[in-house]
């Protein structure tokens, strides 16, 4: 069975260098049936592919599909033999390392489709092939024909805006899965895995191969890599710790229903229940002082050994300056209230 399949509608450069693409219906583990009809329409012959194709090879594309009876595929290949831009159907037979633009895009659409779960697709070696570009309100450009691009829209009366200048689009303009609020799209990249039932507010951030797995309040930055599980709430401003820069490489997670208060951040992988006070950053070395009920020390350990524990509660004590974790008593409930408009 075959890993994945896309009929995209891409962007290219004056060179012809595919720029970035967009897939409306991607599929994870495509029917044989479907990849036996693109063997036979498009000649392909195995392995991980992506093929530009004409116009008149989609409307015969189109036909087959339909007799195989992939009816929703058929209807876009058709609409795609239409298309002003180019269109290219991507076969992944395996989940091995990129080997082109088009190959990224439709693993990243599978994240944000949530077909698959981050770390659920090899995205090794991907910053070589995703040009850096400039994300316009006419879509993707390429930064050396940029200048041509805002002249030409100047003559004839237009401006052009460009909205970031990244390796990475913002996924909705690829994809609003279903039951989300994101306050600010710009703040969500493409790859981002949303989970139904999640708000990102302002302040809140997801990267790609991260994200959350059911109702959230986001307000902090979800670092690339990291998964946030149901029910828990990122507090304003707070970090999640990455492991692309900066040395750190433990893949930071979050349990379920914990709190990470605002401003505060983890560089552990935190178990269920748990709470961090505001302001206060637990990296994977602090020096933690577990204390019991009482408030009596029990013993002092390094954060990296409370590493996935449930219901621990961190805080910086206020008088001593030293960090400590005691039994969070009180899981938090997320107010139903902001989340009732998703
Ligand atoms: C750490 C935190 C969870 C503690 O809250 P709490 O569990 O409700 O605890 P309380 O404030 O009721 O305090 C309980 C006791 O601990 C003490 N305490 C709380 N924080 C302390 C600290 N940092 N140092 C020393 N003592 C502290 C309190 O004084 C109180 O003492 P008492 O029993 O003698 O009265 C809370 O301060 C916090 O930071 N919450 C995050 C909120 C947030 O940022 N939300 C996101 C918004 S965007």
């Amino acid at each position: 069975m075959s890993f994945a399949f896309g009929i995209g509608i891409g962007t290219q450069n004056n060179q012809g260098e595919w720029l970035e693409v967009f897939y409306q219906q991607p599929i994870m583990k495509p029917e044989k049936e479907l990849i036996d009809v693109v063997e036979t329409a498009l000649n392909y012959k195995g392995g991980n592919h992506a093929i530009q194709v004409t116009a008149e090879q989609l409307t015969q594309f189109a036909n087959a599909l339909r007799q195989t009876g992939a009816t929703d595929q058929a209807s876009l290949a058709e609409k795609a033999a239409g298309s002003k831009r180019p269109v290219v159907v991507t076969v992944l037979e395996t989940d091995d390392v990129a080997s082109s633009t088009p190959e990224v895009y439709l693993k990243l659409h599978l994240i944000s489709h949530r077909l698959a779960r981050p770390h659920g697709v090899k995205l090794d070696g991907i910053f070589g092939l995703l040009p850096n570009l400039a994300w316009t309100n006419e879509g993707a450009v390429d930064l050396n024909e940029l200048p041509e691009r805002q002249l030409k829209a100047r003559l004839e009366g237009r401006t052009l805006e460009v909205k970031s200048v990244d390796k990475f689009p913002q996924m909705t303009d690829y994809v609003v899965p279903k039951g989300v609020r994101i306050a600010d799209t710009a703040r969500v990249r493409l790859g981002a895995y949303v989970g139904e039932g999640t708000t990102v507010m302002h302040e809140g951030f997801i990267n790609f191969n991260a994200g959350t797995e059911g109702t959230s309040m986001i307000e902090g930055r979800i670092s690339a890599g990291v998964i946030v599980g149901k029910g828990s709430d990122l507090g304003g401003g707070c970090s999640t710790m990455g492991t692309l820069s900066g040395g750190g490489n433990i893949v930071i997670a979050v349990g379920e229903n914990c709190l990470i208060g605002a401003n505060a951040g983890v560089g552990i992988p935190l178990g269920d229940r748990c709470k961090v006070e505001a302001g206060l950053y637990v990296t994977s070395g602090t020096k933690v002082a577990l204390l019991d009920d009482n408030n009596k020390l029990v013993e002092v350990i390094k954060a990296r050994d409370l590493a996935n524990k449930p219901d621990l509660l961190f805080r910086r004590n206020s008088q001593t300056g030293a960090v400590e974790c005691k039994t969070n008593k009180s899981a938090i409930e997320l107010n139903e209230e902001l989340h009732a408009n998703n």
